[in-house]
């Protein structure tokens, strides 16, 4: 069963401003295509990452499945409820953490009082709101800081409480809009791990993230997003390929010029050269093992001296790069 079918979904922003002194009454609007006809359907049961860089749209594309947004164009469809017509029951069976949480709680009360305001607010019945805070405090594994004050908790709590309110009303549907955003490794994990348990008791999981390997690890499928579009759809194992087939070189040299860098982009295999430091080449290609002995040669014949090759692991960027094939 399909508990999401998103079909051509367009959102674009408007920002209007007006330059009165300079062009009179003309109002200038700027517009912004956030998504362009963006299709995809999540099944029952299974976390469904969609991955992309900053600005591909990903939070537009939670907030609209959240209800938050209205599209303007496109139609979806969200646990058989179609939208906008039953928003009210869609809201009920779903459940949100989006990446900026922290302005919503309040500072100085403690986590469990800030999901008992939450739970009135989304009408959870007073006689099971404690049973229910309880239960979802120890699921995100808090229910020993539940009495501490909001601002005293770590970036790690504070992220796993904003899980927490997420399934104050028991949603069927959970969102999380790059929810280990500014974590580290370790914290990461544990999210990761706490999504994996959501989906044992049956939820089903949209998950966002800027991080390929966070997408491969956790996700069942996983949506490639660039600017508003989709770029592929994904399977873990499929993903680790396409990042394990784009090399990327790391060469420290005593000296760069433009010239030696139009020399290695020439070369067959490379996709992308460019300066990250004044005497450093960042260079992608398909594989390390048809390209390095070229690259190495040419920057050895112009007199260059190497002073250090790393090998880099790749980013999303460079994965799109190479779906895209150089056009992204
Ligand atoms: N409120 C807004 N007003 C105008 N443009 C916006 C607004 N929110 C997002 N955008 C633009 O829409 C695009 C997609 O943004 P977003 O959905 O936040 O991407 P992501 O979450 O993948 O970083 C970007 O180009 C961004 O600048
Ligand atoms: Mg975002």
């Amino acid at each position: 069963m399909n508990s999401i079918i998103a079909s051509e979904i367009v959102k674009k922003y408007r920002t209007s401003f007006s330059l009165k002194r300079l062009f009179g009454k003309r109002e200038i609007v700027q517009e912004n295509l956030a998504l362009d006809g963006l299709s995809f359907s999540v099944n029952s049961g299974e976390i469904y990452g969609i991955l992309g860089p900053n600005g591909a749209g990903k939070t537009t594309m939670i907030k609209v499945l959240a209800t938050i947004l209205l599209p303007d164009a496109g139609n979806l469809e969200i646990l058989g409820y179609e939208l906008p017509k039953h928003e009210s029951k869609v809201k009920e069976k779903i459940g949100l953490a989006l990446g900026e949480y922290e302005r919503t709680f309040q500072w100085r009360i403690t986590g469990r009082q800030n999901l008992q305001f939450f739970a009135s607010l989304f009408g959870v019945p007073g006689e099971i709101t404690k049973d229910k805070i309880d239960e979802t405090l120890a699921l995100v594994g808090l229910q020993d800081k539940a009495d501490k004050m909001f601002m005293e908790y770590s970036t790690g709590m504070k992220h796993r409480l904003a899980i927490a309110r997420a399934l104050l009303n028991d949603p069927e549907l959970l969102l999380f809009d790059e929810p280990t955003a500014g974590l580290d490794a370790k914290t990461s994990r544990e999210v990761g791990n706490m999504v994996r348990k959501l989906t044992k008791k049956g939820k089903t999981i949209v998950y966002t993230t800027h991080r390929l390997e966070e997408a491969g690890n956790l996700c069942d499928r996983i949506l490639i997003l660039d600017k508003g579009k989709k770029i592929a759809e994904e399977s873990p194992g499929n993903l680790k390929k396409l990042a394990m087939e784009t090399a990327i070189l790391q060469l420290d040299l005593n000296q760069v010029d433009d010239e030696i860098i139009s020399e290695i982009r020439k070369i067959e295999g490379v996709k992308e050269v460019y300066a990250t430091a004044p005497n450093t080449l960042r260079i992608q290609c398909d594989a390390i093992n048809g390209a390095v002995y070229p690259i190495l040669d040419s920057i050895r014949s112009k007199d260059i001296r190497i002073n250090q090759i790393n090998s880099l692991t790749p980013s999303v960027e460079d994965v799109f790069l190479k779906l895209t094939g150089g056009k992204a």
